[in-house]
């Protein structure tokens, strides 16, 4: 038997044992995304300045948000020397972006990726699932320990990620159970209530980063919305005495 008629043998074989096969080694289905509402924090400046500790504290080592200046934090009620003191680390000058010191190149050797630029990722995540934050949400309470990832961590709504669960003091260590779903195995600092509180509020920081003008844009659109209802009225108000100019007069 020659090598070709070897291969066409041995792909017939394939062929014929594949249903068997298949029976025999299910594919586990990927388990269905559900997300968590995300309480909507991002009108409370004090939530808004402990997402913006929590962000400059654990995630800028990695994920710079380049769109973002730290002296626009202003806005949400930081003085400059607060800014300085509490949020810059680098004793840079506070006009500069929120940029990490971690080089690319190093970036993708320890993680295999970029960690990515956080100035739009609530608007970057926003889905079918569900709204950005909701995703991002979600996605930092729902890290549990997997032995088999080289760093030892996965995650439910990002599987096979290749950030640990920088927040794992915090939360503690989630497993997997045979029901898909999470258990705490060993609680952290916090209680989950004040855990997800912690989330909430950097989540409504990130929300805030995505578009800072939004606080700015809500007044002006709740005048622009009573301007047009007070218009309506008077359309209203006028229409009977517009249809009386406009019927056509009787000639007797
Ligand atoms: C030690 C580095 C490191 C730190 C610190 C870190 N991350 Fe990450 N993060 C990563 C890497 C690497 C990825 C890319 C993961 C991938 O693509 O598999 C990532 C991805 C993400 C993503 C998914 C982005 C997307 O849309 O794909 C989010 C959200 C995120 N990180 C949030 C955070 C937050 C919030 C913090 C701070 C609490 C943080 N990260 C701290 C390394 C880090």
């Amino acid at each position: 038997m020659n090598l070709k008629q070897m291969n066409l043998k041995r792909l017939l074989l394939a062929l014929l044992l594949a249903p068997f096969l298949s029976i025999a080694a299910p594919v586990k289905p990927a388990p269905e995304i559900h997300l968590d509402h995300a309480p909507d924090r991002s009108q409370d400046q004090k939530a808004l300045q402990n997402g913006a500790r929590i962000f400059t504290k654990y995630c800028l080592t990695c994920h710079s948000a380049s769109l973002m200046r730290f002296n626009r934090l202003e806005e949400i009620g930081f003085t400059e020397q607060q800014i300085k003191e509490e949020l810059m680390f680098d004793k840079g000058k506070i006009g500069e972006p929120m940029n990490v010191a971690l080089w690319h190149a190093d970036a993708k050797r320890w993680f295999g990726v970029v960690p990515p630029d956080h100035s739009l990722t609530v608007r970057a995540r926003h889905s079918d699932l569900g709204p950005g934050e909701d995703w991002i949400y979600t996605y930092l309470r729902s890290f549990y320990r997997d032995p088999m990832r080289p760093s030892s961590w996965n995650n439910v709504v990002f599987p096979n990620v290749a950030m640990h669960h920088v927040l794992w003091k915090e939360q503690g260590e989630q497993v997997l159970g045979q029901d898909g779903k999470l258990q705490l195995l060993k609680p952290g600092k916090l209680t989950p209530d004040q855990y997800d509180i912690m989330v909430a509020d950097l989540v409504a920081f990130l929300k805030y980063m995505s578009e800072p003008s939004a606080k700015q844009r809500r007044p002006l659109s709740i005048y622009v919305l009573i301007g047009m209802g007070v218009l309506l009225g008077f359309a209203i108000v006028l229409k009977p005495a517009g249809k009386k100019l406009r019927a056509p007069r009787r000639v007797a």
